[in-house]
């Protein structure tokens, strides 16, 4: 049977580094607030200029995780790319990073799913390559999010908790009958909730999709319903990792490490509780990037990696809820 093992993995953070002290200096909030409510301490943002989309991020992480497979551009036969700060409305970021890996016929497809837009892509991924359609695939998470947070008071619950940053895994078909690769995975999504999570403009719903009156009421920010998200991701987090660890026919001991979403580290810190985990079995490293939304789980994988923390044989869980709403979570053991 096929399976989709993890090859390599890159991360790449734009060099610009925020603290909260900086953000203080733009808004009304400061280093104890957002440590004591977040656990986030710095995050990295790209030049203030601009210049960079998730595409530019995620071309450096990329590079990376090719490198560390021993792979090449070419030998990629689809580019998974999942972002919620695409380059443009249209083409996906997926297209755009193709071409700068210096491809022309290899297909790429973007994942609009936010938060949870690892796991839905890996997922695809594993799909893909267990019906035999792809064989090396590049999975990519990247995010721009500096470039369009409301830096004044008014954006100030949800500028504090954003960071930029990308992050990618090359996943490979290999034929094996071992308990290996994607063990199991649960996806939920419940549309009824987009608008507790939502850039509202531009929207092809609106005629013209953005106007200088929506631009004033701050429509092209995000808007969060913060409380109510924590409060469902307290519930759900412990709920879909409960389900996925049974639909592998395991046990919460069976797992190594827990790498969740790094939306806010008391999110993560009542995930652990809930499950009776020490914090040595729950990953987190939002305190120096702040919530870099679908780059995240990769990014924090691969300092997972990195540190030793896992390695052949470990199997981890990924795991995370964020705008849709959506959730999941996708149990992994490495070959
Ligand atoms: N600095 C100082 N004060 C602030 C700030 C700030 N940055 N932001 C809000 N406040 C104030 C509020 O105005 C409020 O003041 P009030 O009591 O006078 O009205 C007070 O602090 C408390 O505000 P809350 O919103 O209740 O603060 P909370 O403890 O809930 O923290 C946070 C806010 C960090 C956003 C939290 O709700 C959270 O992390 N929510 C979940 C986020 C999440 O998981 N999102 C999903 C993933 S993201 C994605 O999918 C794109």
């Amino acid at each position: 049977m096929m399976k989709a093992v993890i090859r390599g993995t890159g991360r790449w953070l734009p060099p610009r580094k925020i603290s909260n002290h900086d953000l203080a200096q733009w808004m009304e909030t400061s280093d104890e607030w957002i440590i004591q409510r977040t656990g986030i301490e710095e995050r990295y943002w790209v030049a203030e200029e601009g210049g960079m989309g998730a595409s530019d991020l995620g071309l450096e992480a990329s590079r990376l995780a090719l490198e560390r497979s021993g792979w090449q551009a070419d030998d990629l036969d689809l580019i998974i790319f999942a972002t919620l700060s695409p380059d443009y409305f249209f083409p996906g970021s997926g297209c755009l990073l193709q071409a700068k890996l210096g491809l022309r016929d290899t297909p790429a497809l973007d994942i609009r799913q936010q938060c949870t837009g690892f796991l839905y892509g890996l997922a695809t991924a594993d799909a893909y390559i267990r019906s035999g359609m792809a064989q090396r695939i590049l999975l990519v998470g990247a995010e721009v999010h500096s470039t369009g947070l409301d830096v004044s008071t008014r954006g100030r619950d949800v500028s504090v908790i954003f960071g930029d940053g990308a992050a990618a895994v090359c996943l490979e078909a290999v034929e094996t009958s071992d308990q290996v690769g994607v063990l199991a995975a649960g996806l939920h999504a419940d549309g009824s909730m987009a608008e507790s999570l939502m850039t509202e403009a531009p929207a092809s719903c609106c005629n013209p999709r953005i106007s200088r009156e929506m631009l004033l009421q701050g429509k092209h920010y995000p808007y969060m319903d913060g409380r109510n998200i924590f409060k469902l991701a307290v519930k759900r987090l412990p709920e879909v990792a409960l389900e996925v660890i049974e639909k592998a026919r395991m046990e919460v001991e069976n797992v190594d490490l827990f790498i969740p979403h790094q939306a806010n580290l008391r999110i993560n810190q009542a995930f652990a509780k809930a499950m009776g985990l020490g914090k040595e079995r729950v990953f987190n490293n939002i305190q120096r990037y702040g919530n870099t939304t679908a780059a995240s789980i990769p990014l924090a994988l691969d300092e997972a990696l990195e540190q030793e923390l896992i390695g052949p044989g470990s199997t981890v869980m990924f795991l995370g809820l964020g705008s849709g709403l959506t959730w999941g979570a996708v149990l992994y053991r490495f070959i």
